[in-house]
């Protein structure tokens, strides 16, 4: 077939075949991404939604809920789970006093609330 068509077919073969080289890299970089990420996709958006929504007492309480030694503000790293759960109740009811707390608490969902304690008890202190 390609015995009799010279140096253009030639050159477009060799054209032909480091396109053809790269998409097929391409491809299989784009399928190896496919794999490692498809079975593990929707828990890696729920983890970054968690992540994200506990970002935000990072002003306060430090980035991934660790302060500074000696910190007037409480770390919420490593916290147990029922506890902050129970504090974060109470200061959106206005049972535990409190300056901010009760402004921030008021301001999110339960299904936040639940987010925020599961991420800050399996974040090492
Ligand atoms: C504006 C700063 C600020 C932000 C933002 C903030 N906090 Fe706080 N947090 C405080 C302060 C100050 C206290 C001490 C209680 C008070 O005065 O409100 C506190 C106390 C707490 C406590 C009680 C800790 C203990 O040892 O009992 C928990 C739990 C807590 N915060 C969780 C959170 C969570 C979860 C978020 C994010 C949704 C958050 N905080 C965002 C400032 C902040």
């Amino acid at each position: 077939m390609s015995s009799n068509h010279g140096d253009r077919s030639f050159s477009s073969a060799r054209h032909g075949l480091s396109t053809g080289l790269f998409k097929s890299l391409f491809m299989g970089l784009c399928v190896g991404l496919l794999l490692a990420n498809g079975s593990h996709a929707q828990s890696t958006a729920d983890a970054l939604n968690q992540r994200a929504t506990a970002a935000m007492c990072a002003n306060c309480h430090g980035t991934d809920g660790r302060v500074v030694q000696g910190s007037a503000i409480p770390a919420l790293a490593g916290m147990p789970r029922d506890y902050m759960l129970l504090q974060l109740k109470e200061f959106k009811e206005g049972t535990r006093p409190a300056t901010v707390m009760h402004q921030i608490t008021k301001g999110l969902t339960d299904a936040q609330v639940q987010a925020i304690a599961n991420y800050y008890a399996s974040t090492p202190r």
